[in-house]
């Protein structure tokens, strides 16, 4: 952990260049000593906090990750504001799709703690170098993809996420607390609305449910990222107490809680070889196409385009609104200078 202490000391240190550079490097293996001691201790690391470089960059790659897909992920619900069937379901996704802005913008201010702008965020997601999550570049077909993406796709997040409440790095594990909890609500919300359709619905209600469970099952177990044969900076990334659990153990929970759920809703997961293994206490599942998977998050899903294009005119489109609150922030600041200083307290 930081101290002012480590800083005095390296300061004391060098009167000739190579004693610098000798008491810099004893700074700075006491230092990563510390960091080490905190993590092993499952301790959390704040903003102010001495951290080696690589921890600092695999954070803000993965909080920056994230907020894009929060941000991004309101783009194919926002699609069926206008088209929900009654206005109770238009005021649930309307707050839904607010929330997943909020979630975008605690996740930019946890990423900015750690020395990034959230204009350099942006301009990496406009420009197509930042990544985030592939599910949001399938398109939104039928109003039961809003029932099926709050059960699966809020439901998988959930699952990836709540480990991080716990996550080594403070900022970052605060905002996670309170996006869980409205998580949470995104996934029941989503879930009671496919049961009121398949339980007071017509039979091409019923159909309609079905076959958006067809669409979004796979990519949805996608979401958990690559198999772990595959994923080879998870393990650092356990180490340092940012991940929890593997892609693979996350993976088989979800699936474990998810087909007792589509039992209760009367649909069927398309996947043949989904079967209980009584030695694994587990569900089996088949074989994910990874191949599909890869070229999605390689730019080349049926919506990245869109998506991506939908952004960058937000932007642009906003610039004025920018503008403005710049333009009245200065006019403040400018008429506050402007007035006579408080007389000193006698
Ligand atoms: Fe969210
Ligand atoms: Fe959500």
């Amino acid at each position: 952990m930081y101290t002012q202490a480590m800083d005095t000391l390296a300061r004391e240190g060098g009167q000739d260049a190579g004693g610098a550079d000798e008491t810099a490097a004893l700074a700075d293996a006491a230092r990563q000593r510390r960091f080490d001691a905190a993590i092993d201790d499952g301790g959390f690391i704040e903003a102010k906090d001495w951290m080696p470089e690589s921890y600092r960059k695999t954070l803000v790659r993965q909080i920056s990750q994230h907020a894009h897909s929060e941000i991004v992920g309101m783009l194919p619900e926002g699609h069926w504001i206008a088209r929900a069937p009654t206005l109770k379901r238009k005021a649930i996704l309307l707050a839904k799709v607010q929330d997943e802005g909020g979630h975008g913008l605690y996740l930019y201010a946890a990423a900015e703690t750690l020395g990034t702008s959230r204009d350099q965020m942006l301009d990496a997601l406009h420009g197509g170098k930042a990544k985030y999550s592939s599910i949001f570049n399938y398109p939104t077909l039928t109003w039961a993809d809003m029932g099926v993406i709050g059960w699966l796709v809020d439901g998988a997040a959930i699952m990836n996420q709540v480990p991080l409440c716990r996550c080594s790095y403070a900022p970052y594990a605060r905002a996670m607390v309170r996006i869980c909890r409205e998580e949470s609500f995104h996934q029941r919300q989503g879930y009671e609305s496919l049961l009121t359709m398949m339980r007071e619905g017509t039979g091409a209600q019923k159909a309609m449910v079905q076959d958006a469970v067809d669409r979004w099952w796979w990519p949805s177990i996608q979401m958990f990222g690559p198999p772990d044969s595959d994923s080879p900076n998870s393990g650092t990334s356990m180490r340092w107490g940012i991940k929890r659990f593997s892609n693979d153990d996350l993976r088989q929970k979800f699936v474990d809680a998810t087909v007792e759920q589509a039992r209760i809703l009367g649909v069927t997961l398309p996947d043949p070889d989904l079967r209980w293994n009584e030695a694994r206490g587990h569900w089996d599942f088949g074989a994910i196409d990874w191949d599909e998977f890869w070229n999605v998050v390689g730019g080349h899903g049926p919506c990245n385009a869109e998506r991506l294009q939908a952004r960058v005119d937000a932007w642009e489109e906003g610039a004025w609104v920018r503008e403005a609150a710049l333009a009245h922030a200065r006019k403040r600041e400018a008429a506050a200078a402007a007035l006579p200083a408080e007389p000193l307290a006698a």
